[in-house]
């Protein structure tokens, strides 16, 4: 396979296909810079003292641990001068972020969870870096937390980096998904899957089971169908996988399918994870990949945004394992 990396294949996408343009190719290549330093930053673990807590809470009242600080710190430090943003949002700030008066400004919003799944740094799992990039709507103050309340189907770009045993960034720019395998000796990102397909079918299921008791009917039904296996309902095994990463267990059905569930059940009565931070970025790679994302009821893309920390139910993965939650969810 022809050796492609990010940047020929962000300048191949401007070029010949015209959907990203020269501010958009530098917004990404600079998040992908930075995701290179936190991947650097965590693969040092406990040598260099970025492991446990940082003595902090965030805006929704979780304890920040030190690489989730350092994680935003170094997303904030790369994209504040190149000229290329208008403002950014991150889930560990609470408000939006204006770039400095000293640096020029352009159309994009950046909107990014710089460490997710960060339960899991300490014990030496899986964690990563989610962003999705908005354009800043004409006529709003581009700081205003209302310009960041687009619905997810206005993203022109999202992706994911994931920390573990290779470092991957997976990227749409609404042509289709792509994965890049960072080479670190050269340090650059190498595309290593050039057209991502989430398989429709799937035996395999991710959700947090010790929220079983708490779940809505349609889950529940769902959940009880697949455990019963060959011979219940659905006439086939079903094997479950929960890495508490939502990056992880992403990657993982984009490379293989399955169906990544984290819904509103009687605990999490929004839902347990961020719309614009998480659900929208992830919805917007997997329907590129051919899955698809519901939050029940409706597509999530199609959700508008209220607030900016605001959470979402999150049903997303192999299109018809999704298609047949959402029957559930009607009650067919
Ligand atoms: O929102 C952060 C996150 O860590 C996700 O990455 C992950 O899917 C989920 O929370 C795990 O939640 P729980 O700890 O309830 O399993």
């Amino acid at each position: 396979m022809r050796r492609v990396t990010l940047t020929q294949y962000l300048v191949e996408q401007q070029r010949s296909k015209g959907v990203v343009s020269a501010e958009l190719r530098l917004l990404i290549e600079v998040v992908a810079r930075a995701c290179k330093s936190i991947s650097n930053a965590i693969s040092k673990g406990a040598l260099s003292g970025v492991l446990g807590g940082a003595g902090t809470d965030n805006v929704q009242g979780e304890a920040q641990k030190k690489l989730d600080v350092i994680a935003n710190d170094v997303l904030v430090e790369a994209n504040e001068w190149g000229g290329h943003l208008a403002a950014m949002a991150s889930e560990e700030m609470d408000l939006p972020l204006s770039i400095p008066n000293r640096y020029p400004k352009g159309e994009y919003l950046l909107v990014y969870d710089p460490l997710d799944g960060s339960s899991n740094i300490d014990v030496n799992v899986s964690v990563g870096t989610i962003f999705s990039v908005l354009r800043c709507p004409d006529g709003v103050n581009c700081t205003d937390e209302s310009a960041f309340l687009q619905p997810g189907s206005k993203q022109v770009a999202a992706g994911f980096a994931v920390y573990g045993p290779a470092t991957i960034l997976v990227l749409t720019v609404g042509n289709g998904t792509v994965g890049f395998t960072l080479d670190r000796e050269l340090g650059s990102w190498v595309m290593t899957q050039e057209k991502i397909e989430i398989p429709a079918d799937t035996t395999e299921f991710a959700i947090n089971m010790s929220n079983a008791r708490n779940w809505t009917p349609p889950v529940k039904r769902y959940i009880d169908e697949c455990l019963a296996g060959k011979t219940g309902p659905r006439g086939k095994d079903f094997n479950m996988r929960w890495v508490a990463s939502m990056v992880a267990d992403v990657y993982r059905i984009l490379s293989r399918g399955g169906v990544f569930m984290y819904p509103v059940d009687a605990k999490h009565t929004g839902g347990r994870l961020r719309l614009l931070y998480e659900a929208n970025p992830m919805s917007f790679i997997v329907e590129q990949a051919g899955g698809a994302a519901i939050n029940g009821t409706q597509r999530i893309m199609d959700v508008q945004p209220t607030k900016l920390h605001q959470r979402q139910g999150v049903i997303l993965g192999s299109k018809h394992e999704v298609e047949l939650v959402g029957r559930y969810y009607a009650g067919q």
